[in-house]
């Protein structure tokens, strides 16, 4: 059964919800979203607030969005808070995500063992939390796109086939 896989796109990070720099992961993930004929629903660039992550996902979620894509947020400062924001409001955690984008990514840098890229269910949707680098969340978007389509089927509770 085809569906037209409708996605938000949310950025997590201080400084571009403030507007002291332009924020590039969104439009980058856009990019990647329109590659792939995925329709973008909803988008929004937010401060590393716990609750608003998690406000965010709930109403990407309500509006539609059976993809969630974060950006930014995974690593370990004080400020990184999109794991505990996702792990508080999601029904199961997928660890495969979070491992694939890991292992693929430590091929291109070292630094890729800082980040807690995860994904999880969260209502009827999947949320994938990428990097806030604009180049490695889409990186690690394309480890695991291939799972994609399966997965937000069975979140949405749609047929499909294995
Ligand atoms: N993964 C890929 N594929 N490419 C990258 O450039 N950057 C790493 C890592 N994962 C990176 C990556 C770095 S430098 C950090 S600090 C962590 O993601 C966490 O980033 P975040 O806190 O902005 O989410």
């Amino acid at each position: 059964m085809f569906i037209i896989m409708k996605v938000g796109i949310i950025t997590v990070s201080d400084r571009a919800s403030a507007g002291e720099y332009e924020d590039e992961g969104g439009p980058a993930l856009r990019a990647a979203c329109a590659e792939r004929g995925w329709e973008v629903v909803a988008e929004a660039v937010i401060p590393d607030d716990l609750e608003r992550i998690q406000t965010s996902i709930r109403s990407f979620s309500a509006q539609g969005c059976g993809l969630i894509l974060t950006t930014g947020g995974t690593g370990i400062t004080e400020r990184d808070v999109t794991p505990e924001a996702i792990r508080g409001i999601m029904r199961v955690e997928i660890p495969g995500f979070g491992e694939a984008m890991r292992m693929q990514s430590l091929a291109i840098t070292p630094n890729a063992i800082l980040s807690r890229n995860l994904a999880a269910v969260v209502d009827t949707s999947l949320v994938v939390a990428l990097p806030g680098k604009p180049t490695g969340a889409v990186e690690c978007l394309s480890f695991v796109e291939g799972a994609i389509d399966h997965t937000v089927k069975l979140c949405m509770n749609k047929p499909t086939s294995c």
